[in-house]
């Protein structure tokens, strides 16, 4: 198979969201009652999040009304043939606190009651100097994401920073004084070749979750149940699952059918950190240049070559033959034989989808059995600007950049975005072979000491233990959102309560 330069983009996928909607759906699901972001995700160069306090409910609850008809739906998100149009899409969804001003109660997920900034401890965020055990205080969090009152949010994605703009001026016109802005987040997609990759330069958006019903599945795509993602729907499930069998149907209100909860979290990216030390922790291999050996720890941290080819594929270099929406997700570490020679235990795309199970040494190699429940659609993209020639230079971060992380799940904490990041990217004793590994990307340990460990990112040093002594991720913010669906927001707009469980 042909031969790319290391750690290069190649050329982008098709469409690189893996998202190709079924042209005939399951007909039981009413898509224009989804929110579109939460499936099947915007396509979008440009996007803003408008993070808002309600000044007024009632007149909030009558704009609510008028804004409705632009809320984009499911129904309404252009097909892979149709993207690139001229389009804008808006979505809107309420933090803990907004439910509160609007009388919703609670669809059943206590971290979205609860907030991040109280779970964010327990995220492994780093504490600050005035953190005490009954308030935690997130020590890269920004000022603003410390102090504002954040209620609710609309997103305005669209194809130009110009378009955007002006579909935010729009929303943000139609609430009038019923709302106050308290932070804007401004994220685009990266220029030229890099468009589709994050700031570290790995495609992202890959591998998502095809609904089933929903999703014409690729070779390999991780398939799940609509329910994983949208509550109230099929597979909207409590464990136990035991094989074959379906877990137990999760109590909903009846308006929450339909809705999502959105994990937003502002993580800032130290690229040039992160640069420097992949140049100081090349693998050292025969036959491998210097570049070579950067490029491969880097890949092995990711799972993925920075073209987006996964590791497990084209375990010795990037191949752009697995470029292909058909090869790039059809793998499950476990070829030639289970183990961590092509890809680490510890990778950042296997710590967060373990493909394959391993609870036994030596036993059988099937799926994880919480995976096809521990699937989270996700909607991020980038902010700040292009790493500048003297950051380069000095080896140091002086600009803010980073990725606005978006998931949507139907709860939380089993098997959502605080699943993931809690118990399998912040536990070195996950998956169980493995019994000193954080996620080398996004993992935490908790408290101030901060140092990680990853081993088995050296296939050829096999009692490497990488050591990491800084995070080259820190939040700077976030929080939880209920994303009501459509016939709910005509309720809340009516003045109806909705009531929780
Ligand atoms: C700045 C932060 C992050 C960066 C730079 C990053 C980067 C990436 C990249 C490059 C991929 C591979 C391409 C793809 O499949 O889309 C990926 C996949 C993934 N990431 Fe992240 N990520 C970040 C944060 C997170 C967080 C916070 C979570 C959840 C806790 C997460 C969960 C996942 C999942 C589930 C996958 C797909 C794995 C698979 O199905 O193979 N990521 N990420």
């Amino acid at each position: 198979m042909a031969q790319v330069p290391v750690g290069q983009p190649t050329k982008s996928l098709p469409d690189n969201r893996s998202i190709i909607p079924l042209e005939q759906p399951d007909p039981s699901i009413d898509l224009t009652n989804i929110q579109g972001d939460v499936y099947p995700t915007f396509p979008k160069k440009v996007e803003q999040f408008i993070f808002f306090s309600i000044t007024d409910p009632s007149v909030f609850r009558k704009k609510l009304g008028k804004f409705r008809k632009h809320i984009t739906t499911a129904a309404d998100v252009p097909l892979p043939k149709d993207r690139m149009v001229k389009l804008t899409q808006y979505q809107i969804g309420f933090s803990s606190s907004g439910m509160t001003a609007l009388n919703i109660g609670s669809p059943g997920d206590s971290e979205l009651i609860d907030g991040q900034k109280k779970g964010a401890e327990n995220l492994g965020d780093e504490p600050a100097p005035e953190s005490t055990p009954t308030n935690f205080v997130g020590k890269h969090w920004s000022q603003e994401w410390r102090e504002k009152k954040i209620d609710g949010v609309i997103l305005a994605a669209s194809e130009s920073s110009a378009t955007c703009e002006e579909a935010a001026a729009k929303a943000i016109d139609i609430f009038g004084n019923s709302i106050k802005v308290e932070i804007i987040e401004r994220g685009k997609v990266r220029p030229g070749t890099e468009e589709g990759h994050e700031h570290f330069g790995y495609l992202d958006g890959v591998s998502q979750p095809a609904l089933k019903g929903l999703v014409k599945p690729h070779a390999g795509q991780l398939e799940c149940e609509p329910g994983v993602i949208i509550m109230g729907l099929k597979g909207d499930e409590a464990p136990p699952f035991v094989d074959g069998q379906p877990g137990t149907p999760r109590q909903r209100p009846d308006w929450a059918v339909g809705g999502s909860v959105m994990a937003f979290r502002k993580l800032h990216q130290r690229v040039p950190e992160f640069d420097k030390f992949l140049e100081e922790n090349p693998i050292q291999k025969h036959g491998l240049t210097h570049e070579e050996g950067v490029a491969l720890r880097g890949a092995r941290m990711v799972g993925r070559w920075k073209s987006g080819v996964p590791i497990d594929l084209s375990p010795e270099q990037d191949d752009p033959d697995f470029l292909d929406p058909e090869f790039i997700n059809n793998f499950r570490y476990h070829l030639p034989e289970p183990g961590q020679a092509r890809c680490p235990f510890s990778a950042h795309i296997r710590k967060t989808a373990p493909r394959e199970h391993h609870d036994k040494p030596g036993a059988p190699l099937k799926l994880n059995p919480v995976l096809p429940h521990a699937l989270i659609m996700r909607a991020g993209i980038p902010y700040g600007p292009e790493v500048t020639p003297a950051e380069r230079q000095a080896q140091k971060t002086s600009e803010d950049r980073g990725l606005l992380f978006v998931s949507y799940q139907s709860l939380l904490g089993s098997f959502g975005f605080s699943f993931i990041q809690r118990t399998w990217a912040n536990n070195p004793t996950f998956p169980p072979p493995e019994d000193n590994s954080f996620d080398p990307i996004i993992g935490n340990a908790k408290g101030v000491v901060r140092t990680r460990v990853a081993s088995g990112t050296d296939a050829t040093f096999t009692g490497e233990n990488l050591e990491m002594k800084e995070d080259f991720i820190v939040a700077e913010g976030g929080e939880y959102f209920l994303i009501p669906p459509l016939k709910a927001i005509d309720r809340i707009s009516n003045g109806e309560s909705l009531p929780g469980l």
